[in-house]
């Protein structure tokens, strides 16, 4: 008997803690300053209904019609798909692997708020004191131990909440996470929006600025977000849905994880600008030197602002630190659902044992991202998986059930059980808008590498990276071909 969610909230929570992730915190507010403010919503707002929902609920769709993970699912469209299903599988292995690593830095930032151990320079205190950060990729003399410890811890909290179960591990879970992080979410915008300088911190982050809409890059940058918030092509939607009892409304479960998801993002853009414009306004500095994006703006940037607050500020910092934690595991866990839920499916393994497999292969892969030279690495690795490795599975997997499968059956799967009713608009925009936008980012990508390598490293560096994404390609292959123990 296959697992079942056990209630309709507990399905929806668990997919919202899925979509909100890291990617909500650090990556949406920089990318909405960068890319045109208040005028980005406008491309991120398509991407996210003409895209992001439509595939979101296609997922959904496929897991519960086949009540299989992704790639006994993707057999169902066609037997030669099924290697598309695990290579999204395979993805979200890669991926968790050092997900997981920047979980376990915002626990290490977290135990450190209670004293603001990072100090004035917090830029020395990330990369030395925490990361020990080597001088190139192929220098790893030894672990940064801090970050060893607490990815072990997180990576036991993972394996611990997966073994339990559908209902009684992940759901529990997320009932009581996703509360949580809401609740801590509002305590950081409120207390960074009643700061002085606040408003021009937010004003920034949404001052629309219209000369950008005509550049294809702030285009990239919408479906890029949209795509990985909504942890789309990790094989992670299709799983959770598989759990769910015959009667599941899609269409409205869809629209509300893909509106929750960016309804976080914009609130703690609030807190994130809000505190940014703060710390502009005390050090009298412009706003746009203290802005940064990814990993600085969550390790470097905001300790440094955190030091300024009045009051608390180790109270502030501790929530900060605690709900970039949890939204990360939330996520996390979905992730290392998606490849245990694949090989309890394939190979009719116990949960036990599947967990156990995901836990121990995914454990040393992440050991790689505790070594001295695990930020180099994860730079690279990111970028590869995220530019190239998902936007493809995105679009083999839309390909595969817009083209070769009859999508209409599909939407009339939907609409059995689904309260609002679904047009042909959803078969067109995969069939046609999705399929052009994912081609047009892939060529987009590829072309913009060519022309300039990604980062300062050496070629071999790179080499590595493009070598695990093919090397991804490969395993799905050979899972693929194993002879699996599904009846389908
Ligand atoms: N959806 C997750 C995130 O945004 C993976 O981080």
């Amino acid at each position: 008997m296959r697992e079942i969610w056990g209630s309709r909230v507990g399905f929806i929570l668990a997919s919202i803690g899925s979509a909100i992730g890291l990617g909500n915190i650090w990556r949406f507010g920089y990318i909405t300053y960068e890319n045109g403010g208040g005028a980005f919503l406008l491309p991120y707002f398509v991407a996210l209904f003409v895209t992001g929902i439509s595939l979101l609920m296609a997922e959904f769709a496929l897991g519960h019609k086949f009540k299989s993970s992704a790639p006994i699912a993707m057999k169902h469209i066609g037997k030669k798909f099924e290697w598309v299903g695990w290579w999204a599988v395979i993805s979200a292995f890669i991926i968790t692997t050092y997900y997981i690593v920047v979980i376990g830095w915002a626990l290490v930032y977290f135990t450190k708020s209670f004293t603001l151990a990072w100090g004035s320079d917090t830029k020395s205190y990330f990369f030395e004191n925490v990361l020990n950060l080597s001088d190139s990729p192929w220098q790893l003399n030894g672990f940064a131990m801090e970050v060893l410890i607490a990815v072990i811890f997180i990576w036991l909290l993972n394996w611990f909440v997966v073994f339990k179960g559908v209902k009684r591990g992940i759901e529990k879970a997320n009932l009581i996470m996703m509360p949580l992080l809401w609740i801590l979410a509002i305590i950081l915008v409120l207390r960074a929006v009643t700061l002085p300088g606040a408003l021009d911190g937010i004003e920034w982050y949404l001052k629309p600025d219209f000369s950008k809409i005509g550049d294809y890059k702030i285009w990239i940058a919408a479906f890029g977000q949209i795509f990985f918030s909504l942890s789309l092509a990790m094989g992670i939607m299709i799983a959770y849905a598989s759990y769910l009892p015959e009667k599941s409304d899609i269409a409205n479960n869809s629209f509300i994880v893909g509106l929750t998801d960016s309804a976080f993002s914009f609130l703690i853009g609030f807190a994130v600008f809000g505190t940014l414009g703060y710390m502009a306004f005390v050090t009298q500095t412009n706003i746009q030197e203290v802005v940064a994006g990814g990993v600085g703006l969550a390790f470097v940037v905001f300790p440094k602002a955190l030091n300024l607050i009045p009051g608390l500020p180790e109270l502030v910092a501790a929530i900060f630190f605690l709900t970039l934690f949890i939204a990360g595991l939330s996520s996390s866990i979905s992730l290392v659902e998606s490849i245990t839920s694949a090989l309890i499916d394939k190979f009719k393994m116990s949960r036990s044992k599947a967990v156990n497999t995901v836990f121990f292969l995914g454990f040393l892969g992440s050991l790689v991202y505790t070594t001295t030279a695990g930020l180099y690495w994860l730079d690279i690795i990111d970028h590869f998986i995220n530019y190239y490795g998902l936007v493809l599975v995105a679009l083999l997997e839309v390909v595969a059930v817009a083209w070769f499968f009859k999508l209409s059956s599909l939407r009339e799967h939907i609409n059995s059980i689904s309260e609002i009713k679904v047009g042909s608009w959803w078969e067109w925009a995969l069939k046609y808008a999705t399929v052009l936008v994912l081609t047009t980012l892939l060529i987009l990508d590829i072309y913009g590498n060519l022309q300039k390598p990604y980062g300062d490293y050496a070629i071999d560096a790179l080499a590595a990276g493009v070598a695990v994404i093919i090397f991804g390609m490969l395993v799905s292959l050979l899972l693929t071909l194993r002879r699996g123990k599904d009846v389908s």
